[in-house]
C-alpha cells in the first residue's frame, strides 16, 4: 500500500499581551515609522514572566489535535522546532509530551530556527510515508521576548521578534489519487553553516571556554541574538525564491496553480521581493508579520491557522511555502491542504 501525509489539524496560540511599536518607543530608541518602513511590523505578542515555550506549544497542540478530530493518545510522535527552549536540555518536546500526558511516544527536537517548521513537516512526511507512524504532531513555538536586549543597544533586533506557537497534526492516509488528494507533495531542505555566525547567539557555549558563560560575556551581551541584517536579507530573498521554484518544479505545479503562498515572516520587504522576483501576485502571499513580528519556527503554522480562520486557505487548496533563517538554513515545501 502507498501512503500519503495529510495535514489533518492546525492550531495556534499567541500570548495575550500585545506590545505595539509605540510601546517599544518607550523602551529603546526606536520609532513606529522606522519599524513599519523597514519591516512591516506593527505589533508583537510577548509572554509574561511565568509562561514558557512548552506552555505556548501546549495550547497550539491541543487545538491542532482537536481540529484533527483526534485525542492526545492518537499522537505517536512529536517533532518540536524551537530556538528558544524551556531549558538547555532535555528538548522542549519532552516537556510538551509530559504536559500532553502521552508518555513513551517518540519525541524529536530540531534546531533549524526560522526554517524549523518546514524541516519538521518534511521529517514527519518521511516517517508517515514509511508506514512506521500514524499521527505526528509538528510544532513550532518560541518565547523570544525573554532573550532580547530591550535596552537601546538591542534595538536593531529586539523590535523584530515576537512570541507564539503553531502546530499541525500530520496523518498517514492511503494514497489513491496523487493529483487530487490532500498530501505533502514535496519538500526540500538546505543549510550552509559557513554563515552560522551571521545570525546567532554565541553564549552560553562550550566553544567559549570551560565556564560557557561569564560576567564579561554577559556584560558584552553575548547571550543576546547577534545579526548581520543586510547579509541575512540578501541571502533570504535569493534562497527563498530559488527553493520555492525548485519545490514547485519537483511537485509538477506552476506558480500560477498555487492558491496560497505561506512564507516565513522575517520582513515584509523580503516577501515582497520574493513575490516580485517570481511574479507572484502579492494577494496570494499570506503575511502575518504585521501582527506577530518574526516568531521564527512558529511563523508558518501560525500563518496557516490564521489563513484558515480568515477563510483564505481551504481544504484541497495548493500551498507553497518557503523559509530562511539562522544557520543559514532554508527550506521549501508544496502541499495540498
Ligand atoms: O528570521 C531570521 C531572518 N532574519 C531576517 O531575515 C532579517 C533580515 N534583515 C532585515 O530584515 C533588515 O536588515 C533589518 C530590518 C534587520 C534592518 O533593516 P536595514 O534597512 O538593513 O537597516 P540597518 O541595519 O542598515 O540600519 C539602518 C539604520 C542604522 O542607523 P545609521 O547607522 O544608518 O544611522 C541603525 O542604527 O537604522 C538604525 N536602526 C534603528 N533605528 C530605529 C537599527 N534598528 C533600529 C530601530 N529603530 N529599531
Amino acid at each position: 500500500m502507498k501512503y500519503r501525509s495529510e495535514i489533518t489539524g492546525v492550531g495556534s496560540f499567541v500570548p495575550p499581551k500585545i506590545f505595539t511599536n509605540f510601546d517599544l518607543e518607550k523602551m529603546m530608541e526606536t520609532t513606529d515609522d522606522w519599524i513599519q518602513q523597514r519591516t512591516g511590523i506593527v505589533q508583537r505578542h510577548w509572554v509574561d514572566e511565568k509562561t514558557t515555550t512548552s506552555d505556548l506549544a501546549l495550547e497550539a497542540s491541543v487545538r491542532a489535535i482537536k481540529a484533527a478530530g483526534l485525542v492526545n493518545k492518537d499522537i505517536d510522535m512529536i517533532i518540536f522546532a524551537t530556538l528558544s527552549p524551556d531549558h538547555d536540555f532535555p528538548g522542549t518536546g519532552c516537556f510538551l509530551q509530559a504536559k500532553l500526558g502521552i508518555p513513551e511516544i517518540a519525541v524529536l527536537d530540531i534546531r533549524q530556527q526560522c526554517t524549523g517548521f518546514i524541516y519538521g513537516l518534511s521529517i514527519a512526511d518521511k516517517f508517515l510515508q514509511s508506514g512506521s507512524h500514524k499521527n505526528i504532531l509538528v510544532i513550532g513555538a518560541e518565547v523570544h521576548s525573554k532573550g532580547l536586549d530591550k535596552t537601546p543597544n538591542g534595538k536593531n533586533i529586539a523590535v523584530l521578534f515576537g512570541d507564539g506557537a503553531g502546530a499541525v497534526v500530520v496523518s498517514r492516509k492511503e494514497l489513491t489519487n496523487e493529483k487530487t488528494e490532500s498530501r505533502i507533495i514535496t519538500s526540500h531542505l538546505y543549510a550552509d553553516g559557513s554563515f552560522a555566525k551571521e545570525l546567532w547567539i554565541p553564549a552560553p557555549g562550550n566553544a567559549l571556554g570551560s565556564d560557557r558563560i561569564n560576567k564579561t560575556m554577559l556584560d558584552e551581551g553575548m547571550h543576546y541574538p547577534q545579526m548581520n541584517g543586510k547579509t541575512v536579507f540578501v541571502h533570504a530573498t535569493k534562497r527563498m525564491a530559488e527553493c520555492l521554484l525548485h519545490s514547485c518544479k519537483e511537485a509538477g505545479v506552476s506558480l500560477d496553480e498555487v492558491d496560497v503562498f505561506l512564507f516565513h515572516q522575517a520582513n515584509l520587504r523580503i516577501n515582497s521581493k520574493v513575490a516580485e522576483m517570481l511574479s507572484i501576485p502579492e494577494s496570494k502571499v499570506f503575511n502575518t508579520i504585521q501582527n506577530y513580528g518574526n516568531t521564527t519556527a512558529a511563523t508558518i503554522p501560525l500563518g496557516m491557522d490564521d489563513a484558515i480562520k480568515a477563510g483564505i486557505l481551504k481544504k484541497g487548496m495548493l500551498v507553497a511555502s518557503a523559509a530562511f533563517g539562522s544557520g543559514f538554513t532554508w527550506a521549501s515545501a508544496v502541499w495540498r491542504q
